[in-house]
């Protein structure tokens, strides 16, 4: 698995490296992210776009909160270019975006600027967006990835693409699993992220949140992934609402970990142990 995250950076042409995540496939394996080179000398508008889709599902962490649960504009389901005509003439506009490329790009980099009406954060009046700086850490598209998300939401919806093809490559766009961080298993994941501060899981015990060495047998992937991306809005039974919101923080790649690792948890496994036990022995030898 590390060998696969090796990447050479030897070739005579420009290479942009960028971290490629499977996005939910049935039988997600919690693989860590691959490395993948993209030769600039070969590129395409089409393989421009493709990484751009790559990178809105993937390491651009945007399907966190730009889904169909409500706490983002879902923009694969709405057509960009006429969304970003109505918030341009829209007479709250502030910003310094002229068309609808421009609009795309000032949304992602400067989320301030514009807060669409209803998702500003809680308090603040839409005057403060929860969508972060998608060119600063920890996410930090480099200007190039930037524009390919920007080509491929242009294009999702048949309209015509403005972007233009990158001819050179900003200086530290490489950006591997290991300089974000990036959990390279779901029990490091969880431990990353301190889900046993409040769950039992992985053979330690807490009890502000349910016990989560069982949760495969109470809620699916999807019922699992919507409970760790909007915490708030299905609360359980009993237990206060104070889970973290972890959507800016959290990598598609190690929730898709998480999930799949938690909806393998269920009360008995084929051994007739509990997982948690199970881990416990393993560690307690
Ligand atoms: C933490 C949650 C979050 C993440 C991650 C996020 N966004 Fe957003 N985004 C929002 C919210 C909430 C809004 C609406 C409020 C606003 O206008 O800023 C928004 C607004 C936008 C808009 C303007 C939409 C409109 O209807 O006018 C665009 C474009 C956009 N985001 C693109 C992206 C892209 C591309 C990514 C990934 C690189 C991304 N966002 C990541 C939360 C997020
Ligand atoms: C500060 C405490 C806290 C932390 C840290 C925390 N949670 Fe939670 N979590 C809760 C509480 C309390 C609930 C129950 C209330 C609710 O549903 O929001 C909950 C609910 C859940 C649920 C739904 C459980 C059910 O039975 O409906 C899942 C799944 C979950 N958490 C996973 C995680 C994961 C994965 C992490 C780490 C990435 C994590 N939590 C971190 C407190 C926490």
């Amino acid at each position: 698995m590390r060998m696969l995250l090796k990447i050479l950076g030897f070739s005579l042409t420009l290479i942009l490296t960028f971290t490629a995540v499977t996005y939910v496939l049935p039988q997600m394996k919690g693989e860590a992210p691959i490395e993948k080179a993209l030769d600039l000398g070969a590129l395409t508008m089409d393989s421009f776009i493709a990484l751009g889709e790559e990178l809105y599902r993937g390491k651009g962490t945007c399907t966190l909160c730009h889904n169909n649960l409500g706490r983002a504009p879902d923009l694969l389901a709405l057509n960009v270019e006429k969304v970003s005509l109505k918030r341009l003439a829209d007479s709250r506009y502030q910003g310094s975006a002229k068309d609808v490329e421009g609009y795309i790009r000032e949304s992602m980099v400067d989320p301030n600027i514009y807060v669409v009406a209803g998702f500003g954060k809680k308090g603040s009046n839409d005057t403060e967006s929860p969508m972060p700086a998608i060119d600063q850490p920890p996410v930090q598209l480099s200007s190039v990835e930037i524009d390919a998300i920007v080509a491929f939401l242009q294009d999702k919806d048949g309209n015509t693409v403005t972007v233009t093809l990158p001819t050179t490559v900003p200086e530290s766009t490489t950006v591997t699993p290991e300089t974000l961080g990036l959990a390279q298993s779901p029990e490091e994941a969880i431990a990353k992220f301190a889900c046993s501060a409040c769950h039992s899981v992985l053979g330690t015990e807490s009890a502000v949140g349910p016990n989560l060495n069982d949760i495969g047998d109470r809620l699916n992937s999807d019922q699992i992934r919507a409970s760790i991306i909007t915490p708030n809005a299905v609360i359980a039974e009993g237990y206060p609402p104070i889970m973290p919101d972890f959507s800016a923080k959290m990598m598609v790649a190690e929730l898709e970990m998480i999930v799949y690792f938690l909806s393998k948890q269920k009360a008995i496994k084929a051994n007739g142990t509990k997982p948690g036990e199970a881990k416990q022995t393993e560690a307690q030898p």
